[in-house]
């Protein structure tokens, strides 16, 4: 069952029926009686058994404590005052959420004594509560029916010294709930009802927030010369989309911001086909589509102080009668002529034509891209960190800065002459698949004779899009990872 949380703030809060959370710091445990949660400090006694000690993401959980108003009363461990960032408060959202449980009614006390608290870090505690509650069921009949209910109401209120600031941050945290929250959906939705032009239908729905949304056919890209988009394409009986997702939320006559994301509904490997094992994940080959919407979304319902674009590729990868082959020749828009080696080297010929059309259109002033680009970048990195590979030192240093903020991290990885290289093809002006070897590199050296001198970054989202393992603030097997991030390195670097 998904919860919806309904979070108010407040000064004070009545005891009802429900649960309290009390947020606790590591040795400060207050005295017997001293919180109006614990009047009879069962707490204290709980803690002193449990030996809780208020350590950092440790929980304590009451069931009926004895001369308590509250069902249950968590205590959720801080660790040291000195030592919290931010992320630090998502985590501890999340884990108020979790310790919700079932319950319908929750007063979450967030001044935990020992630390200056300020309307941002109750915001971020409320950010995290929405981020953990958020999960992917609607396709669980059963579950439906006991509950005969979709979405249970949860009625939060936060408690603390200054509710009105508390209330003022909290409109920029639920802007990025709602987009790391619809990216999540985006990628986990299966391939049959989510595919290109069902895709394009939802980054449509971005005008409710005032984004200008464009969506290009089938006829658009075929007059725009997208012959390496289009060769994905044409093995699919679903035609191909691109949507244009403007946000105009700066008068400042600066160039764009922009961000392109690889959209592959589903990426069988076309001819070059996969094997069976685990092809159900490539449902997740829109991740960075899926990131770069949920970013419009959030800048936009936050408005934002700045203006931009979001251009998301949206095909599928399929292997029917009128699949291309390997030994295909395509010509980009670009006018550059691209060696099909492997056709499930796709994801390359979607962002090429994406990325010269931003560049062409838009002269941004910097370019991202996210994809799902390479299974090599999981060899190499895991699912803890995406791979960046930037052309400007500038940018790739203000990425690492927001990755480390928003713990949406990063790795920078080599781009070089010789790498490029590697991808010169006997028959055109590059193929798309330089081996084995080097991967993810040479996909992004691929990327990079599409891009030209402006300052662009390619996040290889692979192991980090889907799959990852749950964490204090995300349940689900599409992660929305991305959002934060980007939403991170706007605000820091990009607004006015
Ligand atoms: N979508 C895949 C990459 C991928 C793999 C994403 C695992 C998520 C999890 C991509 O289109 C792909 O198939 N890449 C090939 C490239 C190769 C053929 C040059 C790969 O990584 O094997
Ligand atoms: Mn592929
Ligand atoms: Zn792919």
């Amino acid at each position: 069952m998904s919860a919806k949380y309904q979070i108010t703030f407040a000064k004070n809060a009545r005891a009802d029926e429900g649960l309290a959370i009390l947020l606790k710091l590591a040795g400060d445990l207050p005295p017997a009686g001293a919180s109006t949660a614990d009047p009879a400090g069962v707490f204290a006694k709980a803690a002193g058994v449990a030996e809780f000690s208020g350590k950092a993401t440790s929980v304590l959980d009451i069931v009926a404590p004895h001369g308590s108003p509250f069902d249950r009363i968590a205590v959720i461990g801080l660790g040291k005052p000195a030592a919290l960032v931010a992320h630090d408060w998502l985590r501890a959202g999340g884990l108020c959420a979790a310790a919700i449980k079932t319950a319908s009614v929750a007063v979450v006390h967030a001044d935990a004594p020992g630390v200056e608290m300020d309307g941002e870090k109750v915001a971020n505690l409320a950010l995290g509560m929405l981020l953990r509650a958020y999960s992917f069921d609607q396709y669980k009949t059963k579950k439906k029916d006991e509950d005969d209910k979709e979405v249970k109401t949860v009625n939060v209120t936060i408690v603390t010294a200054d509710p009105a600031a508390a209330k003022a941050a909290f409109v920029a945290a639920q802007a990025v709930a709602n987009g790391v929250n619809l990216a999540r959906e985006l990628v986990n939705l299966p391939p049959n009802v989510l595919g290109p032009v069902e895709f394009a239908a939802r980054a449509k729905e971005l005008e409710n927030l005032g984004v200008e949304v464009e969506i290009l056919t089938e006829k658009d890209m075929k007059k725009l010369g997208m012959g390496a988009l289009l060769g994905v394409a044409q093995g699919s009986a679903k035609p191909p989309r691109i949507a244009v997702m403007h946000w105009k939320g700066s008068k400042s006559k600066e160039q764009p911001v922009v961000f392109v994301g690889k959209g592959v509904t589903f990426d069988t490997g076309g001819i070059s086909i996969k094997p069976g094992a685990s092809m159900e994940d490539m449902k997740g080959d829109m991740g960075g589509a899926a990131a770069v919407t949920g970013l419009m979304h959030t800048l936009a319902a936050r408005k934002a102080k700045v203006n931009a674009i979001g251009i998301i590729g949206l095909v599928e990868n399929m292997p029917d009668g009128n699949a291309q082959r390997p030994g295909d020749i395509v010509t980009s828009m670009s006018g550059q002529t691209i060696e099909i080696i492997n056709t499930d080297a796709e994801g390359r010929l979607v962002l090429c034509d994406a990325l010269w059309y931003a560049r062409e259109t838009y002269k941004p002033r910097i370019m991202i891209n996210l994809a799902t680009l390479t299974g090599a970048i999981l060899v190499a990195l895991g699912n803890l960190h995406a791979g960046l590979f930037c052309n400007n030192d500038e940018l790739a240093g203000q990425l690492l800065a927001a990755g480390e903020d928003s713990q949406e991290k990063l790795w920078r990885m080599p781009l070089s002459k010789e790498y490029d290289k590697i991808i010169d093809s006997r028959f055109a002006d590059m193929k798309n698949s330089g081996g084995r070897h080097a991967g993810s590199i040479t996909a992004a050296q691929f990327l990079a004779r599409f891009v030209g001198d402006t300052p662009w970054a390619h996040l290889d989202i692979a192991g980090t899009a889907m799959g990852s393992p749950s964490s204090e603030i995300n349940q689900s097997w599409g992660s929305g990872y991305g959002v934060r991030l980007l939403d991170q390195l706007v605000r820091t670097h990009y607004e006015a």
